[in-house]
């Protein structure tokens, strides 16, 4: 089944130092026990999936203190990053998934999400490697299971051909889409490492896109 199929590249990077494996050891992650107890909150809660090294994430929290943000991101290094910053920024809205969406979506109840962020997610250009994309057909009927009604999945690329491919699957399921400026997709936005990778890469026909999808 195409949904099993591993979306990211890969875990760790480089080695973790012992200061690193030290904060990954004492932070406190979600797992399916916990996660039970802050969906009974009655509290607002927003997903970033694959947050790389969590600077949106912090950004939102720091923003918006009395909203709830769950990251899920399966790339060790990112994580440790964003445990460091949370540490230094004293944020305690943020909580982390520390491994695949996958594994986390069965846990959360139906309605849960406000918005659900997906920022520059890996593009898979060949042919051959489409079937890894974070974005496909399953995953979007879950993300609206997952989302309350009138909730938000945000998306941004710079691959125009990933911005056509998660058009198409979203019209298919009756999404309505929305081309926004940066500062109304979200506000405060600074952009992300993988969108300042795009930028200084870009040459003049790429242009960074950023759009979002409301549901029904
Ligand atoms: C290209 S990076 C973008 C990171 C960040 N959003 C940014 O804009 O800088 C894509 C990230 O998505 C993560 N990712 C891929 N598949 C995932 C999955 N199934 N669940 C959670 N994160 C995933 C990868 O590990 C990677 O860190």
């Amino acid at each position: 089944m195409s949904f099993i199929c591993r979306t990211f590249a890969r875990r760790i990077s480089r080695g973790l130092s012992a200061r690193q494996l030290q904060l990954l050891d004492g932070f406190s992650f979600l797992n399916e026990v916990s996660l039970a107890k802050v969906f009974s909150q009655n509290k607002i809660i927003e997903l970033e999936i694959g947050f790389g090294n969590g600077d949106n994430l912090l950004n939102m929290a720091l923003r918006s203190p009395d909203v709830l943000f769950i990251g899920a991101e399966p790339y060790l290094n990112g994580v440790v990053s964003l445990i460091d910053k949370i540490c230094s920024a004293k944020v305690s809205n943020i909580l982390i998934w520390p491994d695949n969406v996958d594994l986390l979506l069965p846990h959360i109840p139906d309605n849960s999400f406000t918005n659900i962020y997906i920022l520059f997610p890996d593009p898979w250009p060949k042919n051959r490697h489409k079937k890894r994309r974070l974005i496909n057909t399953h995953r979007v009927e879950l993300f609206k299971k997952k989302l309350q009604q009138r909730g938000m999945l945000k998306f941004s690329s710079d691959v125009n051909d990933y911005v056509s491919w998660v058009d198409s699957i979203f019209f298919e399921q009756g999404w309505h889409k929305y081309i926004t400026s940066e500062e109304e997709f979200l506000p405060g936005y600074k952009a992300t490492k993988y969108h300042r990778k795009a930028v200084k890469n870009s040459i003049d026909a790429v242009q960074f896109r950023s759009f979002f999808y409301i549901s029904r």
